[in-house]
């Protein structure tokens, strides 16, 4: 359980930092709540494809992020780790990536700017959080490629990053002010859809 709690924290704060948006992402809708068609496929090969490029992402940053975590049970550490290094090292891991597929974190109260949802990511997430469905991947397609929606609950060792922010550490609500200052992720609670993970395949 100890080491699952540990890999979901790391899912967490370093994927969090996947580096450069994709070009789909920066064309982001100003009004995204306008009514955008996203066309749902049954395509198993792309599901497994991208499911596994948002796991092997995790397992290249794991590492790093154990030992942060173990040097410090806050998170403070591993808050610097995931606003810092963690994007540098989601950088590398898409440049391995075949050309045209890419991975990036998404939410609907996101953290990062550079991670702000576009139209089609929000139909998504909406639909996951109405359909109650936190642990089946779907795929879109988006024409010119695919998209692998991968869901991120919230578990509890998230809360220590994206809980209550009264409770969190001085230091912590510092780095966050300072970093992100117009931080939209926190308040989660446990079990809610805190973001997705986004593979994108080329077609
Ligand atoms: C150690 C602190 C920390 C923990 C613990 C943590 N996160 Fe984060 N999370 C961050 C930071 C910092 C960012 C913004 C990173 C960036 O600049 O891209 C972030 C961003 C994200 C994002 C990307 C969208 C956004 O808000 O910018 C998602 C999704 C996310 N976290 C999910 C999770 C989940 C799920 C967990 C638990 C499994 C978790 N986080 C635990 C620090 C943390």
């Amino acid at each position: 359980m100890k080491k699952l709690i540990s890999l979901s924290l790391i899912t967490a704060g370093v994927l969090s930092s996947l580096m450069a948006t994709p070009k789909s992402a920066q064309n982001t809708q100003e009004n995204p709540t306008q009514k955008t068609a996203v066309k749902y496929v049954d395509n198993p090969e792309i599901l497994a494809k991208g499911v596994k490029q948002a796991k092997d992402l995790i397992k290249v940053i794991k590492p790093t992020l154990m030992a942060t975590f173990k040097k410090d049970p806050t998170g403070v550490e591993g808050m610097i780790m995931c606003s810092t290094k963690a994007h540098e090292m989601g950088a590398n891991y898409n440049t391995s990536l075949p050309k045209g597929s890419h991975v990036r974190r998404t939410a609907i109260k996101y953290r990062n700017p550079a991670n702000k949802p576009d139209a089609t990511d929000l139909v998504v997430m909406n639909k996951m959080i109405a359909d109650g469905n936190l642990s089946k991947a779907v795929v879109v397609d988006m024409g010119e490629n695919f998209r692998v929606y991968k869901a991120l609950p919230t578990h509890k060792p998230c809360l220590k990053c994206h809980g209550d922010a009264n409770s969190m550490p001085e230091k912590m609500k510092e780095i966050i002010h300072k970093k992100y200052p117009n931080d939209l992720a926190t308040g989660f609670k446990e079990h809610e859809l805190r973001g997705v993970i986004v593979s994108e395949i080329e077609k």
